[in-house]
Formats: structure tokens, C-alpha cells, sequence
């Protein structure tokens, strides 16, 4: 595996694997776990090549976040990539990412407002920024992202369709499914900052979103379904919910009934300082017979 830390050898590197065939993007901010492992796997079966980003965006954290503490283990995840057989890891230094004078933005709007854009102002500016960065950088065929961050899938979709993006294209940008702990914990690299008693606690996410969604699909009016998820995930033994929303799976409009279009279940909750975020597909509603 090369690693590059800026442009003019990844440019190099990346018409180097091109001539091998369609090149995939998996863009991470390290701290490597099994969910992205599973999508550099995914990124296998889609190209010939597959290029790593890691890179801490200072952009995407808000002034009171945890940019300082987020966990860096380069050479770590340096052994990990090279294990999967990743071809290229691009490696950009704060300097190659935002070199002086830097000034742009963008900015997408209606998907990004709501849910983690409300929690996390300014945020999804930053994610888009950069994104849209390194696809002009690697310019690869097909891009991976992991299903967890549903919303920041959301917003790189829209991005790429209102740009008139190629490379990827908006349908080349995959979503891969959550990769989840044995008690069913969604993978995060923010799981690493929890005690052992809060890691045991944390499974009351998912649980009670998963109640919430049988409830949901059974019937049950969805209100009262989300209260009950909220209070679920207070008992289990987390501080507070920023949210718990049923949404339009497409472009996260709001619901508050069940529909016959495909919906996901999305909460964000802190947990000691720690902010958990997990989404769930929830069933349409059966549409009726034909008489
Ligand atoms: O999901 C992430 O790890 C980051 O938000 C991303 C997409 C790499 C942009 O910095």
C-alpha cells in the first residue's frame, strides 16, 4: 500500500491505478474499526482499486467538540488498510486540505436541517466541504460511506446530484449497511470514549429503537411509540436525547404517521459526554387489498 500526504503524488498514484480499472473512495477520519473495514470490502467488489482517506476534518467539529480528543492512530490504521489490501491511502495534512487562505463552503440545504444539523450547527457544511474535496482529489468511480451516518448520506447524495457531480456520480455513491457489536451497538469510533459501565449501558439504544420500529410496524401511533423509545433510552441510562424521529428514508422529510414509503428511525443521545447517533429502516405501512 502507498500512502500519499499531498496532492501532485496522489494525483500520480491515482492515474497510476486508473489505467488498472474504475477506482472506489472510502473517506474516513481514522480511528479504524469494523465498520469500515466492511466498507473497504464492499469498495473491493465494486473496483479495481481501492484509495483510503483519513483525515481529521477541523471543519465538521463545532467550537465545544471533540476535535482535540478524537482518537488518532495512524500507523494503526496504516497496518489495518494494508492488511485489507487497500491500494492507496491518502493521508492529507491539515496544510494540503486548507492551505492558507482557504475560503469556500458548501452548503446543502433542506436534508442537512433537522436531526444532527439542529444538534451540530454548521456541521454538514464542513462534511460536504470536505467531500466534495476529496472526490475532486481522487476523482473515483464510486464512493462508500457507511449507512450509520444516514443523514451525512443524505447530504453527500444531494451534493453530488445538485453539482452535477461525475466522479462519483450521485448513484455511485454507496451506502453500506451498519456494522454493529455483538449486542447490537452500531460500530463508532466515539464508542472508544466510553467506560465499561457506559459501553454496557449503550445497548439501550439500539434496543429500544428496535421495540420502537415492532411497535411502529405493528401499528402502534407513532408519537407515543417515539415517547416511550425516549424514555426507554433515559431508564437504560443515558443523560439526554437531542433526538428521536421518524423520518422519509429519501430526503428525511418529516413524518409523523406511517407511510408506504420506505422510513428510518433516527436518535442521537449522550451518554456521559459521549454522543451516540444510530438509524433503523422502518416498514411502510401494508397498502390495502385491491377489492
Ligand atoms: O463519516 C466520516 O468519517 C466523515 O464525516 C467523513 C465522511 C470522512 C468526512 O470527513
Amino acid at each position: 500500500m502507498q500512502t500519499v500526504h499531498a496532492l501532485d503524488p496522489l494525483r500520480n498514484a491515482v492515474a497510476g491505478l486508473r489505467a488498472a480499472g474504475p477506482v472506489a473512495l472510502v473517506p474516513t477520519m481514522g480511528a479504524l474499526h469494523d465498520g469500515h473495514l466492511t466498507l473497504v470490502r464492499e469498495a473491493r467488489r465494486h473496483a479495481a482499486s481501492v484509495v483510503v482517506s483519513i483525515f481529521v476534518n477541523p471543519l465538521q467539529f463545532g467550537a465545544n467538540e471533540d476535535l482535540d480528543a478524537y482518537p488518532r492512530q495512524m500507523e494503526r490504521d496504516s497496518r489495518l488498510l494494508e492488511a485489507e489490501g487497500v491500494d492507496l491511502l491518502w493521508a492529507p495534512t491539515a496544510q494540503a486540505m486548507y492551505p492558507p487562505g482557504f475560503a469556500s463552503t458548501i452548503s446543502v440545504t433542506g436534508v442537512s436541517e433537522g436531526l444532527c444539523g439542529t444538534a451540530r450547527p454548521g456541521h454538514f457544511d464542513g462534511v460536504a466541504t470536505v467531500v466534495c474535496k476529496l472526490f475532486n482529489q481522487v476523482m473515483p468511480d464510486v464512493a462508500l460511506f457507511g449507512e450509520k451516518d444516514w443523514q451525512q448520506l443524505s447530504v453527500i447524495r444531494r451534493m453530488a446530484r445538485d453539482l452535477d457531480l461525475t466522479r462519483p456520480a450521485a448513484n455511485a455513491i454507496l451506502g453500506v449497511p451498519t456494522v454493529r457489536e455483538a449486542d447490537g451497538l452500531a460500530m463508532s469510533s466515539r464508542n472508544a470514549y466510553l467506560t465499561p459501565q457506559q459501553r454496557a449501558k449503550a445497548v439501550a439504544l439500539p434496543t429500544a429503537m428496535r421495540r420502537a420500529i415492532a411497535q411502529i410496524e405493528a401499528g402502534a401511533d407513532v408519537p407515543s411509540s417515539l415517547a416511550r423509545l425516549k424514555s426507554d433510552v433515559l431508564e437504560g441510562g443515558f443523560g439526554s436525547l437531542d433526538y428521536a424521529e421518524l423520518r422519509e428514508a429519501d430526503d428525511l422529510g418529516e413524518l409523523h404517521a406511517v407511510i408506504t414509503k420506505p422510513m428510518r428511525l433516527l436518535v442521537a443521545a449522550r451518554i456521559g459526554t459521549t454522543r451516540l447517533i444510530d438509524n433503523m429502516a422502518v416498514k411502510p405501512a401494508q397498502a390495502p387489498e385491491a377489492a
